[in-house]
C-alpha cells in the first residue's frame, strides 16, 4: 500500500466517525434550543405575561399542579386545547414534537426535569391526544 493510499483510507474511516460524533451532540443541543425557540415564537405571547390566566413562564406555584399531571397528559391536553388555551397554541402548522418541546421548556423553567420528547415519549403523548380527542368528541367538543 502506498503511504498516500493508507492515509486516505484512515481519513475515510475517521472523518465520518468524527462527524457523526459532532452532529449527534449538536442535534441534542438543537432539540433543547428548539423548545425555547417555539416558546419564544408561539407561546410567549400569552405565557410570558399570563394573558387570560395562561400559566406564566417560571411561576412555580402555577405550574406545580400542571407538572403533577405528567408530561404526556399535560402536553396532550394543551395540544388539543383546554379552556383558554387554543389548540396547538393557535399555530396550525406546529408539529406535535415541536409543541411538546415548548411545553418541556416551560416545565423546566418551573423546576421540572422534562426533556423534549424522544420517540417513545412522543408515542405516549400521541396516545393521550387520541384519548383526549375521543373524549371531547363524545362530549360534543366540551373540554373539562
Ligand atoms: C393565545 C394565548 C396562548 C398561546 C399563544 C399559548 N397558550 Fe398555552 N395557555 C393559554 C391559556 C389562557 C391557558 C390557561 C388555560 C386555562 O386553564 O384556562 C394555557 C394553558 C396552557 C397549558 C396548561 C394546560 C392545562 O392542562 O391546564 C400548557 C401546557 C400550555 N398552555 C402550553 C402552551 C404552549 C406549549 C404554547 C406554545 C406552543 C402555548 N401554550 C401557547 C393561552 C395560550
Amino acid at each position: 500500500m502506498r503511504p498516500n493510499a493508507s492515509a486516505r483510507h484512515l481519513t475515510s474511516r475517521v472523518v465520518p466517525a468524527l462527524i457523526a460524533c459532532l452532529t449527534s451532540g449538536i442535534a441534542a443541543a438543537d432539540t433543547a434550543r428548539q423548545g425555547e425557540q417555539v416558546y419564544e415564537e408561539v407561546c410567549a405571547a400569552c405565557h410570558g405575561r399570563g394573558v387570560a390566566r395562561a400559566p406564566q413562564l417560571g411561576d412555580r406555584r402555577q405550574w406545580a399542579p400542571l407538572i403533577r399531571e405528567g408530561q404526556p397528559t399535560l402536553t396532550a391536553h394543551a395540544w388539543v386545547g383546554i379552556r383558554g388555551m387554543p389548540p396547538r397554541g393557535g399555530r396550525a402548522d406546529l408539529s406535535l414534537e415541536a409543541f411538546a418541546g415548548g411545553v418541556a421548556y416551560m416545565a423546566q423553567r418551573a423546576g421540572a426535569n422534562w426533556q423534549p420528547p424522544d420517540p417513545a415519549l412522543l408515542k405516549r403523548i400521541e396516545a393521550e391526544v387520541r384519548k383526549r380527542e375521543a373524549r371531547l368528541k363524545a362530549r360534543g367538543g366540551k373540554a373539562d
